[in-house]
């Protein structure tokens, strides 16, 4: 697909973001949180809802947990730029409660129409949430995130062959130091990505 028609596509999804009202959180949100970044990325993020300040601006990953994601592509020599970044649910659960099976199940429409469209190699996903939705969705057997954390899965999907990396959630690494080690390490998988891709 041309970077012209992924563009059409996804400025189509974001109106229709923008408008959904399939789940109750279009009641309490400020804003839609579609997500953004390159449309012909390589490496797609997924991460689980947007959080108050997501919700205020209409961006992903801004506030504490941003400041996280930052620093961890940083350490493996990416930006925003180079990468696709978004969420499994497009609005803020109120008091950024966990979201709900029903709020999932309204919302990854969303989601594989952005990875339909991105197409993607590379589809990590940052926590619990986005793991397992992504895990059913490729019929990988379910495994705890402590299990699989920096993994690298190659799976055969519909649109070609992809690897999935399951990551721990920024956020633990703003409560948990260990945890930020853990992170940085599992994130070299992408320094090793980006070496076999020198022209990504
Ligand atoms: N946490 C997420 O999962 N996504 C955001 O956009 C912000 C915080």
């Amino acid at each position: 697909m041309s970077r012209e028609e992924k563009k059409t596509r996804i400025e189509k999804l974001r109106s229709e973001i923008a408008s959904c009202k399939r789940c109750s959180l279009h009641k309490t949100r400020t804003h839609t949180v579609p997500g953004e970044g390159d449309l012909n990325a390589k490496i797609m993020f997924i991460g689980e809802a947007p959080g108050k300040n997501e919700d205020l601006q209409g961006k992903p990953f801004i506030g504490r947990s941003g400041k996280v994601f930052d620093k961890l592509l940083e350490s493996v020599g990416l930006t925003r730029n180079q990468i696709f970044l978004c969420n499994i649910l497009k609005c803020r659960p109120p008091d950024n409660r966990n979201p709900l099976a029903t709020e999932i199940h309204a919302c990854t429409r969303n989601l594989d129409i952005q990875i339909k469209v991105i197409d993607p190699q590379v589809i990590a996903t940052l926590g619990n949430f986005s793991t397992t939705y992504i895990f059913q969705k490729f019929n990988l057997a379910l495994e705890k995130i402590s299990a699989v954390h920096g993994q690298v899965i190659g799976v055969d999907t519909a649109f070609g062959h992809k690897k999935i990396v399951p990551l721990f959630h920024p956020a633990v690494a703003t409560y948990n130091n260990s945890k930020l080690n853990v992170l940085l390490n599992d994130f070299c998988v992408f320094k090793q990505f980006l070496e076999k891709n020198k022209s990504f």
